[in-house]
């Protein structure tokens, strides 16, 4: 079955909106979790414009299966990853004008730093994922810079539709595929939601989604608890191909 780990940035969006208490992203990751996520992810960005230090913190010691965390590869991140352990780092582009992460790591044009950034997370007992694009040589150069997972980027899908997104499909599942055949872990994450995620919960060899937007969106509804599970539901349904 593939795994669901949640991402609870945008409960943090909510506090910082007004830079009070509540909600607090902890209370929603034991939720979350109480709900049936097999984890629980943050992005801990440079401007530190959702997710604070003391929630990754608390996240540490109260997150009983997997902790992930984004970050980019900066000098400072990869210290608080060193100190902090959470169970899978993902190191992902960081741009401060953009809304949300665009597009995957350019592995190639940084393949030399990177080698360097995945080796000293690693000897700190770290596992290392990147989040790249659809793209065969990506996922080479990924294997070749030491990661021992992969994140497929599945934005392109979520945001295109009809031909456009039926193309996107495509890519991601030969994406996913090639990266299964050289051992890598093999994840997907990325504007996924209750309407456009079964196909891609589907492709075999996945192992997790990251999912957050629209379980955090759904929340606001129905709960946090109710909105995991129903994601769960769909996911279990795709992967038994109902
Ligand atoms: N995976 C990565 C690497 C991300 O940066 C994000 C967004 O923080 C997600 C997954 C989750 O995306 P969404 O919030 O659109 O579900």
């Amino acid at each position: 079955m593939v795994l669901l780990g949640v991402n609870v940035d945008h409960v943090a969006t909510v506090r910082q909106a007004r830079r009070t208490f509540e909600p607090d992203p902890i209370m929603a990751a034991t939720l979350a979790i109480l709900g049936g996520a097999d984890g629980i992810t943050v992005h801990l960005r440079e401007d530190r414009r959702h997710i604070q230090d003391r929630d990754l913190k608390l996240l540490r010691e109260i997150v009983p299966n997997e902790l992930n965390l984004e970050m980019a590869a900066t000098e400072e991140m990869i210290n608080i990853a060193l100190s902090i352990k959470p169970d899978m780092v993902t190191i992902v582009p960081e741009k401060r004008e953009e809304i949300t992460t665009e597009g995957g790591l350019n592995v190639l044009a940084i393949k030399d730093s990177l080698k360097d950034v995945i080796k000293r997370i690693k000897d700190g007992g770290i596992p290392v994922s990147l989040f790249i694009n659809p793209s065969r040589a990506d996922i080479e150069c990924s294997k070749e810079v030491g990661a021992d997972m992969v994140e497929i980027h599945t934005g392109y899908y979520a945001d295109s539709k009809g031909l456009q997104q039926l193309k996107e499909l495509e890519r991601i599942k030969d994406a996913i595929a090639y990266s299964v055949s050289l051992g890598l872990k093999t994840n997907a994450g990325h504007g996924l939601n209750y309407y456009n995620v079964k196909p891609i919960a589907s492709i075999k060899g996945l192992r997790a989604l990251y999912i957050g937007h629209s379980i955090v969106s759904r929340a606001v509804l129905v709960g946090i608890k109710e909105a995991v599970r129903q994601m769960k539901e769909l996911i279990k349904e795709a992967c038994l191909n109902v």
